[in-house]
């Protein structure tokens, strides 16, 4: 039986550069390496991402391409063991657990879509900005956003792998980098444009500690879509005539592109207001808004920087959500018959759409859907960031560096013999041997750094910039704690060329 797969090399690229390039790298990443170092975090992120998240992102492609089915097949027939199947499971259950909360934070970028086409934030201040998102956030818009945002992903891996996931992605990916780069030269008629820069890119070396690391790995892993089915799935949509190696290379690299472009974009203006370095939600929806209307042609930024944000974030969820569906249609059988793609789109708009409302709903400021003192947003946040995505990461690396035989390995890491096998072993011996030790080390220090205080009231935080080491690797679940606007520094932003 032909399974589906991704018809072009350029296609390939945009779709699993689609599932990286997503909310984590444009409003998290930017900060924390201007917090940690500018270009020194820059330079250990790119070397971790080599040496850590590139075999982990060949070990999933070499379990998806080989294994020839959903996550959970795919573990199955490349281990020829029906337990390694239970990891699969996981990892897609979680993933759709992922699915729900992101699909919440895109739904959010869908209203300010539509909000800064209607009458764009200019001469807000920040105060405003946040009564203005946090009456948003607890009215009934983020839910029907929420579905909203499913339902066209749906609708989109209904016309299939190449036609839905591979076709918009090809529009998609190229888009977002061009307004990307478009936002990064807009930013630099700000006057900040030259502190904004030195945050992100000067290096700072003094800032680099152990912690750094572990949270330039913590981040990375998240932004490759890493331990969460996706890329298991998407590798095995990729034809055999691809070299893996180059995919995953490329990949990265456009990555990290375009995370440093993104943080090109927002910091000149972050610096010339003189208003705190934040990131996440408040970075996006309260802190930017007014900042590009005084840019030039500030409403049309603010409108291109929302849709940037929505095609990042829908490119990521697609990933996600074709590991269930594909699950669903090659493992469900209803009255004997397989389930269709689009009958497994049907049941996933529904049990992810109920889990997202549930999300959205436990933002509602006093809401009482909570798990161990967490909303159900940040816990699921929390969970998956610190748990999930590490185990999965080292299952895929024992797998294919301890379990799987080698020359299956190097057939799949080499496409038979078309690629280079030093490359390839090069890599292999990093999944054989440095990615579980580094990655196990991850996962005890993220669990070790999970208790901290939970949803304190407001007044009870003091003004501090916002933290470092972070539980969730979103960023969503810190959102609270990041009360920063020190009041003497805080400046009305009076954009004169505003759109009005
Ligand atoms: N990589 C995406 C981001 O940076 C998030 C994601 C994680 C997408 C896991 C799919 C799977 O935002």
């Amino acid at each position: 039986m032909a399974r589906n797969q991704f018809a072009s090399k350029f296609g390939t690229m945009a779709a699993i550069a689609g599932s990286a390039v997503g909310l984590g790298n444009i409003w998290k990443f930017p900060y924390v390496a201007g917090q940690n170092g500018g270009a020194a975090f820059l330079i250990i992120y790119i070397v971790i991402s080599l040496l850590i998240s590139v075999p982990v992102m060949l070990s999933e492609f070499v379990i998806g391409r080989r294994g020839q089915g959903n996550t959970y097949r795919s573990f199955i027939n490349s281990s020829g063991k029906k337990a390694w199947g239970t990891v699969g499971a996981i990892e897609i259950f979680a993933g759709m657990v992922i699915l729900a909360f992101y699909c919440v934070v895109a739904g959010w970028s869908l209203e300010y879509i539509i909000q800064s086409i209607g009458h764009g934030f200019g001469g807000m201040t920040y105060e405003q900005m946040s009564v203005t998102f946090d009456d948003f956030v607890n009215g009934n818009r983020p839910v029907l956003w929420t579905l909203i945002f499913l339902a066209m992903n749906c609708v989109i891996l209904a016309f299939g792998v190449s036609k839905g996931i591979e076709r918009c992605s090809k529009f998609m990916i190229p888009a977002l980098f061009c307004i990307l780069l478009l936002l990064a030269i807009v930013s630099c008629w700000q006057d900040g444009w030259k502190e904004g820069a030195a945050f992100l890119l000067k290096p700072n070396w003094k800032a680099v500690t152990g912690q750094t690391i572990i949270m330039a790995l913590g981040q990375s892993f998240f932004s490759l879509s890493l331990g969460m089915s996706a890329m298991t799935t998407y590798g095995s949509y990729i034809q055999k005539d691809q070299s893996l190696v180059s995919v995953s290379m490329i990949v990265t690299g456009a990555t990290v592109l375009m995370a440093v472009l993104a943080g090109l974009a927002i910091f000149p203006s972050v610096f010339t207001y003189g208003v705190e370095v934040t990131s996440g939600p408040n970075l996006v929806f309260k802190t930017l808004p007014p900042l590009f209307a005084t840019l030039p042609g500030g409403r049309i930024v603010s409108v291109l920087f929302f849709i940037l944000l929505f095609f990042a974030a829908i490119t990521s969820s697609f990933s996600l959500l074709e590991a269930g569906a594909a699950y669903i249609s090659e493992e469900w059988k209803v009255a004997g018959k397989p389930v269709t793609r689009v009958w497994a789109l049907v049941i996933l708009f529904f049990t992810v759409g109920a889990l997202s409302v549930i999300c959205a709903m436990s933002q509602v400021s006093g809401s009482t859907l909570t798990i161990l003192g967490w909303s159900v947003f940040d816990f699921t946040d929390m969970f998956t960031s610190n748990f999930i995505l590490p185990l999965g990461g080292i299952a895929a690396c024992v797998l294919v560096g301890w379990l799987m035989e080698r020359n299956v390995v190097f057939n799949e890491l080499t496409s038979d013999g078309q690629f280079s096998a030093k490359v390839s072993g090069f890599f292999f011996w990093l999944a054989r041997y440095v990615c579980p030790i580094i990655i196990l080390f991850m996962f005890i220090n993220g669990v070790r750094s999970i208790e901290r205080p939970k949803a304190a009231p407001a007044e009870e935080i003091a003004p501090v910039v916002a933290p470092v080491q972070s539980t969730s690797v979103l960023d969503v679940a810190a959102d609270e704690m990041e009360v920063v606007f020190d009041p003497n520094r805080m400046i009305e932003v009076q954009g004169e060329n505003a759109a009005e």
